[in-house]
């Protein structure tokens, strides 16, 4: 069997999305095994990192063992060598990256949102097809197990007929007075591309149109629930976008849910993120990792309301919890954007079909600005099709 090396650069190296994901759990463990065999090819992928800050580059490229690094992305992009742009760094610097990319013929892997806005990302992707170029954009949630679990049993039947569902996402994001915000400040700036719906309903939309069906319509609020925040540097600064949001959705085939996503909400759920699905036949929910189960056969005979217990005060009168079982899955755990690296790399190479194209991660923001301008007006918005 041949061995090819394929030259990618890697923009944004040194963020963390970058530097953990792609580069230490995606493409170090791919490299480091070999590389992949597509088709009678083994391809072994050579990064090329992009960054700015020169220390922080040397720092992850020393951490990884990875031998070329620059600060300078024209050079990088004029480099022949190296036949893919991966589009990872801040959110508001994309729009004119990939456009350089894309003169400099390269294939294009983006990061979400792919484009500030739909007609944006609509000639982004012309000019890609018109350079006969292959894009892909990722949607690393698709591959999460206890999504990809919970996408089985409804597509089994195990939940009958779906009747409704509903996914709460969100955790504590401090706002750094005393504690250090875990979460970037352009996070919670319009002009760097911040805001909870462009960040995390660019990942529902691909993740609920996969898992139930295709999105007609939406209603969103959403609201600032920490509008002082300090920064990285420990200056203050206001917050100018939504850090918390709740939506309605319904299907083109009739199921309605909603959607709760805040960065200011303490969890009592059983993971980070949970797709909760109601069937006739049963319920489920898919988390991160897990998913838990209940059939007709386990669900409690509930008559009302009983709060007369005085030896339960304080405690919960059920421990509704028990009803359900994990679903059991002997497959190894595969990291979620290795995936999505696996299925591009097949793509240019064996020009397999890739589900998260461009097209897709346009979708995605279409979705989220949906959301926005339905939290602005406060009406519905139908979504048009693509
Ligand atoms: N798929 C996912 O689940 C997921 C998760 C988190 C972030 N993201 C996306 O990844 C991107 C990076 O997010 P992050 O959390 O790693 O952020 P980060 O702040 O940790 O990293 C951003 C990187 O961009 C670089 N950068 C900032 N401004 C730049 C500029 N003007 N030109 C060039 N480089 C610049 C920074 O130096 C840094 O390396 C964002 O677009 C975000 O939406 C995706």
């Amino acid at each position: 069997m041949s061995m090819k090396k394929i030259g990618i650069i890697m923009h944004g190296a040194t963020g963390r999305i970058c530097s953990t994901q792609h580069i230490h759990n995606a493409l170090i463990p791919i490299i480091s095994e070999g590389g992949l065999h597509i088709n009678n090819e083994i391809v072994v992928p050579r990064l090329l990192l992009v960054g700015r800050n020169k220390t922080e580059l040397k720092k992850i490229a020393d951490k990884n063992n990875i031998k070329e690094w620059t600060t300078n992305l024209d050079a990088a992009l004029s480099d022949s060598d190296f036949s893919i742009f991966f589009e990872g760094a801040a959110t508001h610097q994309r729009l004119e990256t990939l456009t350089k990319a894309i003169k400099a013929k390269k294939h294009i892997y983006t990061e979400k949102p792919i484009a500030p806005s739909v007609s944006e990302g609509l000639h982004l992707l012309e000019k890609i097809e018109n350079s006969n170029l292959k894009h892909g954009a990722v949607e690393d949630k698709l591959y999460l197990p206890g999504f990809q679990k919970l996408k089985n049993i409804i597509n089994d039947k195990t939940l009958g007929e779906i009747v409704s569902f509903r996914l709460e996402f969100g955790w504590w994001v401090f706002n750094g007075e005393d504690t250090q915000s875990q979460r970037p400040s352009w996070n919670y700036k319009k002009e760097t591309g911040g805001g909870l719906f462009l960040d995390m309903h660019t990942h529902w939309r691909y993740v609920i149109e996969n898992i139930l069906g295709n999105i007609s319509k939406v209603v969103s609020t959403s609201w600032i629930a920490q509008p002082e925040r300090i920064d990285e540097n420990g200056n203050n600064y206001s917050v100018d976008v939504e850090d918390t949001t709740n939506t309605l959705v319904e299907l083109e085939n009739g199921v309605s849910g909603s959607i709760f996503s805040s960065w200011a909400t303490r969890i009592r759920r059983d993971d980070l993120v949970c797709l909760y699905v109601d069937g006739t036949k049963g319920s489920a929910i898919g988390g991160l990792r897990d998913c838990w189960f209940q059939g007709s056969d386990e669900t409690p005979i509930i008559k009302g309301f009983d709060i007369s217990h005085e030896a339960n005060k304080g405690k919960t009168f059920n421990d509704y919890s028990k009803a359900w079982k994990v679903i059991e899955n002997n497959n190894p755990f595969v990291n979620p954007y290795r995936i999505g690296w696996e299925n591009f790399l097949s793509h240019v190479i064996a020009d397999q079909p890739l589900l998260s194209d461009l097209k897709e991660g346009i979708k995605d923001i279409q979705f989220a600005e949906c959301c926005i301008k339905s939290s602005k007006e406060k009406v519905w918005i139908n979504i048009k099709k693509i």
